[in-house]
């Protein structure tokens, strides 16, 4: 509610228009961009953590898109477009979008998202992605209930986004960097920078269309068939979901060192099955 009386931003071409803010006020928001608001990397930009304090104090997450790289421009549309029209209790909202020049007379472009206080899930999963200067508070350690309630959110995000958006809408970059968590552990989904609408879920698109630029995930969550020119569809978001799936049981990255000279996530977890469930499955996936 409160969003709907601030006035509207430049961002409302794009239709997010919410709150309105300028190079200036994300300046100040994020103490000059400063290092230590410097909170991870998203797609095509860095994300700060920032404050506004419009109206009242906020917490927000901001990604600066880096525009040194051609592809940003069309991300920073890619992701006001996919999230304009979407709204789900398991994505992470956009709060507005800002394209302005800076200082320097540079093009300048950023996203706002709501802050989410219990950072992304790579951090709870593995202790190599947890910053040096990681604050105390973030969950570490999930069991197995909190691990199963965000695999179910990630699942209601996909559904939402595969079956039930105006249209189908493939994330691309499904991984647990991409997955954040708020203040009671709900997970959403954010991101948007690679995703891409289909105009139905049963008629896939290709990879190398001439609105698109071939599409690069993230290794070892990209489906096979992307690589190989294969089509993009709402499957190759359930094939990185499986990874996430996989990495969440197992506590092992689909990277990870020991996965090398044919041992990978999938023979792993294999391996680690009872006979009787190996047989099974080695039949259902080599079949
Ligand atoms: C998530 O964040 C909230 C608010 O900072 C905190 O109270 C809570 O303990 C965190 N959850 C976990 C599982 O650490
Ligand atoms: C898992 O952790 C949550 C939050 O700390 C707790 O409420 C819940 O009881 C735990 N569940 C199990 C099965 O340990
Ligand atoms: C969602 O869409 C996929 C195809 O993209 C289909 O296989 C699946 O059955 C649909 N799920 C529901 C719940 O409609």
């Amino acid at each position: 509610r409160k969003a709907r009386e601030l006035k509207s931003t430049s961002g409302s071409s794009l239709g997010v228009s919410l709150l309105k803010l300028s190079y200036g006020d994300l300046l100040k928001a994020t103490d000059g961009f400063s290092a230590s608001n410097l909170i991870g990397f998203g797609s095509f930009g860095s994300v700060y953590k920032g404050v506004l304090n419009q109206h009242e104090e906020r917490n927000v997450a901001m990604k600066v898109l880096n525009l040194q790289t051609s592809r940003a421009s069309k991300s920073f549309i890619s992701e006001c477009e996919a999230l304009k029209s979407i709204r789900h209790r398991n994505l992470v909202k956009l709060l507005t979008a800002c394209s302005s020049i800076d200082f320097q007379g540079n093009d300048f472009k950023a996203l706002v998202y709501e802050f989410m206080v219990n950072g992304s899930l790579d951090e709870s999963l593995h202790i190599s992605a947890q910053g040096v200067d990681r604050p105390a508070n973030l969950p570490k350690n999930l069991n197995l209930t909190q691990r199963v309630n965000i695999a179910i959110d990630v699942a209601c995000a996909l559904d939402y986004l595969h079956n039930h958006s105006h249209m189908p809408i493939v994330h691309c970059d499904i991984k647990p960097n991409n997955i954040l968590l708020d203040s009671d552990m709900t997970a959403c989904v954010g991101d948007f920078g690679l995703a891409r609408y289909l105009r139905d879920a049963s008629c896939p698109s290709p990879l190398h269309d001439s609105s698109s630029n071939v599409i690069k995930g993230t290794i070892g969550y990209t489906p096979p068939e992307y690589g190989m020119g294969g089509e993009l569809s709402t499957y190759g978001d359930v094939y990185s979901y499986g990874i996430l799936l996989l990495e969440m049981l197992t506590g092992k990255m689909p990277t990870d060192d020991m996965f090398k000279g044919g041992m990978d996530l999938h023979n792993f977890v294999i391996t680690a099955l009872p006979d009787m469930w190996k047989k099974y499955m080695i039949h259902y996936l080599f079949k």
